[in-house]
């Protein structure tokens, strides 16, 4: 039986674990930390029932956005032995209501590699996202990205109504996550940033393990 729940500080080094053992891009546990700190709501890992740690989403909110309030998914994955049982889509689900409720998110945002068929399924069949573009030679290895996006059902309605009211809520938000310039600065020396900076995120979060 796996339990999908909030990620907490504990559970950070089990989540690195689960990333260095399903994924090439890697990152230091700084970057988790400040994912963690910054935005406690929207990190969730799957428990199995002896306390493992068999998946997790880290996301964050895209800290100066210029195209609508987003977040971003950095990382996904599910242990090879507790695939196609759903996890993976329940943990998205999680962050996205998450993104939603809490920071009043218009869409969210991710990177995946154009190879990476089963990912591919499991964003456009079951979770609704679609291709925004291609990002060529994303990854470290030179392999092309597609960008793709999940819109909210609210998210038009807060587009088309966008303005002090809902920057507002956004921050509260940021602010009742523990949001801050540091944090930021934190993020750029472990390799990441905005969606725009994640190429150079990918190289040097997989350089910062190696
Ligand atoms: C991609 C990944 C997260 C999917 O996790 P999962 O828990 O198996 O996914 P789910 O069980 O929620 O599957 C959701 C859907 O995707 C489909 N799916 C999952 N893996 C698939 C695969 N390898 N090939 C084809 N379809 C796949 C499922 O059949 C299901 O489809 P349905 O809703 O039509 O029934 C997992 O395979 C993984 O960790 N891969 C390595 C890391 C990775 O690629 N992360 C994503 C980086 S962008």
């Amino acid at each position: 039986m796996v339990c999908i729940r909030p990620a907490t500080l504990e559970d950070l080094m089990q989540m690195q674990r689960c990333n260095l053992l399903c994924l090439p891009e890697n990152y230091q546990l700084k970057y988790y930390f400040y994912h963690i700190l910054s935005w406690p709501q929207l990190l969730y890992v799957a428990e199995d029932y002896d306390g493992a740690i068999v998946g997790y989403v880290l996301a964050k909110m895209e800290e100066e956005p210029t195209d609508g309030i987003h977040g971003h998914i950095t990382s996904l994955a599910v242990a090879r032995s507790h695939r196609k049982q759903g996890i993976a889509s329940r943990l998205m689900t999680a962050t996205h209501k998450a993104m939603e409720e809490v920071f009043c998110a218009e869409y969210v945002s991710l990177h995946v590699r154009v190879s990476n068929r089963g990912a591919i399924h499991l964003y456009t069949n079951t979770l609704g996202y679609g291709v925004q573009d291609v990002e060529s030679k994303y990854y470290a290895n030179g392999e092309d990205a597609y960008e793709m996006r999940k819109y909210f059902a609210g998210g038009a309605k807060r587009r088309s109504g966008r303005g002090s009211s809902t920057g507002g809520a956004a921050r509260r938000g940021g602010a009742a996550a523990g949001a801050s310039d540091a944090g930021g600065g934190e993020a750029t020396a472990a390799g990441s940033g905005s969606g725009a900076k994640e190429p150079a995120a990918k190289a040097a979060a997989t350089a910062g393990v190696s």
